[in-house]
């Protein structure tokens, strides 16, 4: 999978550019925190980084083992290769969503009490950080504030707002939020060449759009459409529900039933992805919702359609609905078929 493949393992790597700097900071000062909080949207590169940092200081080939002046882990020696493969004592983690209780962050403490066995720290990773519960969050109160020299906490949220205060003022805080379009395009870039694939630029950027502002997202994008050759710019508008010629709710708007039916069957033989298909939909329907009632966003342009409001809430619910029903047909048309049925037989109601 790319998004496995491609994860980043070099400071160099983390295509997240506002993080990356903060990261390289951060471990070029050799002051090193005891405790980090890296906060972000999933996919920004939170735990890649926190595994790459916990290589950085370990590495026995770099600054940090006094061999030159790189912060960047080697990747080469015994103590990367382990943290790598997730088979080192030194480096342990957590996930906070299965472990959250006190007793799960009582043998952590008890842990961290112990030297690091190979490298020079002992590094706690604590992923899905806001899962812990408030009494586990007391019981590691004290030692988040004063722990071991040899111990790094780093801690990975997407929601800050949930963990206490008591525990983020303890924590050097790296904003991860979301990944910016240029940054994605670049990691692209980087796994489209070393995949050897021949990629329209512009497809890149119709990627980095339809990614919701993940690295990972945006990552096994481009390999379904790798997957199935269509690298075009045209092969992956159609793809990705959005036809250079009129949308659906165009037509559903303006013509006949049999006019919409054609247009899926047409988007369906062309291999486009009805699951995309649907999703662009919602998303345009919300956007004409919020235009009716005078909620206009800087880039976004509502469709050229005259849905009155209870029609369009009405395509929601039954958009909806298809997007849900996806999961149990056979038949993968057949949901949204449905959808734009059931709208037509309810007629239309301009008001
Ligand atoms: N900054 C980045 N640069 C390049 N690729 C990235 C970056 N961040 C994430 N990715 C891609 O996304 C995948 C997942 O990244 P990672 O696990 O680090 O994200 P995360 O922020 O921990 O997400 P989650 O909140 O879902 O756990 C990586 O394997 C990589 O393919
Ligand atoms: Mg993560
Ligand atoms: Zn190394």
């Amino acid at each position: 999978m790319f998004y496995l493949t491609y994860r980043p393992r070099k400071i160099e790597e983390i295509d997240n550019s506002p993080a990356q700097k903060t990261i390289e900071g951060i471990l070029q000062s050799k002051q090193i925190p005891h405790a980090l909080l890296l906060v972000g949207q999933k996919g920004t590169g939170k735990t890649s980084t926190a595994r790459i940092l916990a290589k950085s200081i370990n590495c026995l080939e770099n600054l940090f083992a006094k061999k030159g002046s790189s912060i960047e882990p080697c990747n080469t020696c015994k103590n990367c290769l382990s943290i790598d493969k997730g088979a080192s004592s030194d480096v342990v983690e957590m996930d906070a969503a299965s472990h959250r209780g006190i007793d799960d962050v009582r043998s952590l403490i008890k842990e961290a009490s112990l030297l690091p066995m190979y490298g020079r720290y002992r590094v706690f990773i604590i992923d899905e950080a806001h899962m812990i519960t408030n009494d586990a969050f007391n019981a590691l109160l004290k030692t988040l504030e004063e722990p071991p020299s040899t111990v790094v906490f780093v801690l990975a949220t997407t929601n800050q707002e949930k963990l206490p205060l008591t525990i983020q003022s303890r924590c050097v805080i790296i904003n991860f939020r979301k990944a910016k379009k240029p940054d994605i395009v670049k990691m692209l870039k980087r796994v489209s060449s070393a995949e050897k694939l021949t990629v329209e630029p512009k497809l890149l950027d119709l990627i980095a759009s339809h990614s919701e502002d993940s690295f990972r997202d945006a990552a096994k994008l481009l390999e379904e459409l790798a997957i199935q050759k269509k690298l075009t710019v045209s092969e992956g508008k159609t793809y990705l529900g959005i036809l250079g010629k009129e949308q659906l709710l165009e037509v559903v708007d303006k013509k006949s039933l049999k006019e919409s039916l054609l247009w899926i069957d047409e988007f369906s033989k062309a291999g486009g992805n009805v699951k995309y298909l649907i999703e662009q939909i919602l998303e345009e329907l919300r956007v004409l919702l919020l235009a009716k009632n005078g909620i206009m966003k800087e880039d976004e342009e509502p469709l050229p359609v005259t849905f009155s409001m209870v029609e369009l809430s009405r395509l929601i619910k039954l958009f909806q609905e298809a997007y849900n029903n996806l999961k149990n047909t056979p038949v993968e048309t057949i949901p949204l078929e449905i959808a734009v049925v059931d709208f037509y037989n309810t007629g239309k109601i301009k008001t």
